[in-house]
């Protein structure tokens, strides 16, 4: 039997992915570095399983696909990529597609398009978000590589990927790199979303003192206005969790270590490379770093003293607590701006042509950043077009607006009671600073040109000047 489509790297992701295009109809042929797994694929699976082809050798795996071939790549992202694509190569037919579905630093993803250029094969970089439960049943997918490849594969792709309202949460983004340069800013501000929730999480309990049973009811209750969304929902989960051995709240008993595997790292670098302030992505990254240093952040404690004990200007009263969500709203729209604002600048820079709309609209069902307020983002570009910043869209400067003055209030009572804020503030700033019509960098440019003849601009006369400084 002749599969329609294979999977190479049947790890969790990879399995899950197979999972749903068999159970979408789809014959699908497995190949594991242990071929076992792709048996038990198969064999554990019931009615599923039996549209898994599982295969013995990337030869048996090759031969088993219809051609053109499609092969996804679920391996690890970085070297492992190339060398399995160079294990295969010689076995494909001309036209045959490879898609590299992990999560590739989409520089990696332009050079190996450009490699592929002088074969007579193709190359799809390819964004999956949605973790497990998300391949297994609905991923949001982002695609980039040549648009008359994607016609190929949009007949599986739609069918298992995540649905809004019935419309399938996938597109063709643009050439080369652009899918997975999608997917790594859509981890980076799943990164600011995540930290900055973090934050507010940080006020309830040492602002409010307020127990983990407590905290999961209040954003339970978010989650059902404004603030509705995937993370939300699950951090009301997360804190109602009871850990099993001690019955104490799970996250209680849970090392404050954040881990991080590089998406939301390189989003903070593409950022600074294309002279965008992603200030929230990049606080989100620095703020798992620090956490991840525990000891010395416990050493510093012992030199300065930690802020102990319920703490700060907080009530848990209802205004207390809607100034806390009003202020989460305001921090995640403009930390969205920010996402955003990359995407836009990159789309410039490699004439991507990215349809920032249509992205928005891909996210909305299926990937971990999913919520209510992309469908904003949608609507905010269709009626005003690719606008440089979504903190210039009507729908947004209304509701920044109203939510100012609690992010002001939320930072300045934490910043006085010693509660960090890193994300939160780095909202803040970004919005005082995006909205000050006379920055302060004159004076920049005036030492610039003082230590170094770098020259400056003048508002009253066009052209570039250099003065003749005191000798210092
Ligand atoms: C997704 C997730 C997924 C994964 C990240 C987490 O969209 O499904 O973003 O890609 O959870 O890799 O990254 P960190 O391990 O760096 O937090």
């Amino acid at each position: 039997r002749l599969a329609d489509i294979g999977v190479l790297g049947l790890g969790t992701m990879g399995a899950n992915l197979a999972l749903n295009m068999a159970e979408k109809g789809f014959v699908v042929a497995g190949s594991n570095r242990t071929a076992e797994k792709a048996y038990a694929l198969r064999d554990d699976n019931g009615a599923v399983g039996q549209n898994i082809v599982p295969t013995d050798s990337i030869e048996q795996f090759v031969a088993t696909l219809k051609t053109p071939r499609l092969i996804v790549f679920m391996v690890p992202a970085g070297p492992i990529v190339d060398e399995e694509m160079q294990r295969i190569m010689p076995l494909l037919s001309p036209g045959d597609i490879m898609i590299d579905a992990g999560n590739a630093d989409f520089n990696d993803t332009v050079r190996r398009s450009k490699a592929i250029a002088d074969t007579p094969f193709h190359f799809v970089g390819m964004g999956v978000s949605g973790g497990e439960l998300g391949a297994r049943h609905g991923p949001s997918i982002m695609v980039g590589g040549e648009e008359q490849v994607y016609s190929l594969l949009s007949k599986i792709l739609e069918p298992i990927s995540a649905k809004y309202q019935g419309t399938p949460c996938v597109a063709w983004l643009g050439p080369d790199g652009a899918g997975h340069f999608v997917k790594t800013i859509h981890n980076g501000i799943e990164y600011a979303d995540m930290q900055m929730i973090a934050e507010i999480y940080g006020i309830l309990r040492d602002g409010l003192g307020l127990s983990a049973g407590e905290m999961s009811d209040i954003f339970a209750d978010w989650n059902s206005r404004g603030l509705s969304s995937y993370l939300i929902e699950i951090t009301a989960v997360n804190l109602a969790e009871k850990d099993p051995d001690s019955g104490k709240p799970l996250v209680d008993v849970i090392a404050d270590e954040a881990g991080q595997k590089g998406t939301g790292r390189w989003s903070a670098i593409e950022a600074q490379k294309l002279g965008v302030g992603a200030t929230t992505i990049e606080a989100a990254v620095s703020a798992r770093g620090i956490s991840s240093r525990r000891k010395e952040r416990a050493a510093t404690a012992a030199l300065y003293g930690s802020v102990a004990g319920v703490r700060g200007d907080f009530h848990p009263d209802k205004d207390g607590l809607k100034e806390l969500e009003q202020a989460l709203e305001t921090a995640k729209i403009i930390a969205y701006a920010q996402g955003f604002a990359v995407l836009s600048a990159a789309s410039e820079e490699r004439g991507w042509n990215l349809p920032l709309g249509e992205i928005a609209r891909i996210w909305r069902a299926g990937c971990i950043i999913r919520s209510q307020f992309l469908d904003d983002i949608t609507r905010a570009y269709e009626a005003s077009g690719p606008a440089a910043n979504l903190l210039h869209a009507p729908q947004f400067v209304e509701r920044v607006k109203a939510g100012e003055t609690a992010l002001r209030r939320v930072v300045a009572k934490a910043a006085l009671a010693g509660i960090p804020m890193p994300a939160l503030a780095a909202a803040l700033s970004y919005f005082d600073d995006y909205r000050r019509a006379r920055g302060t960098t004159n004076l920049t440019q005036a030492q610039r040109d003082l230590f170094g003849a770098h020259t400056f601009h003048r508002l009253d006369q066009e052209g570039v000047f250099h003065h003749q400084w005191p000798a210092v």
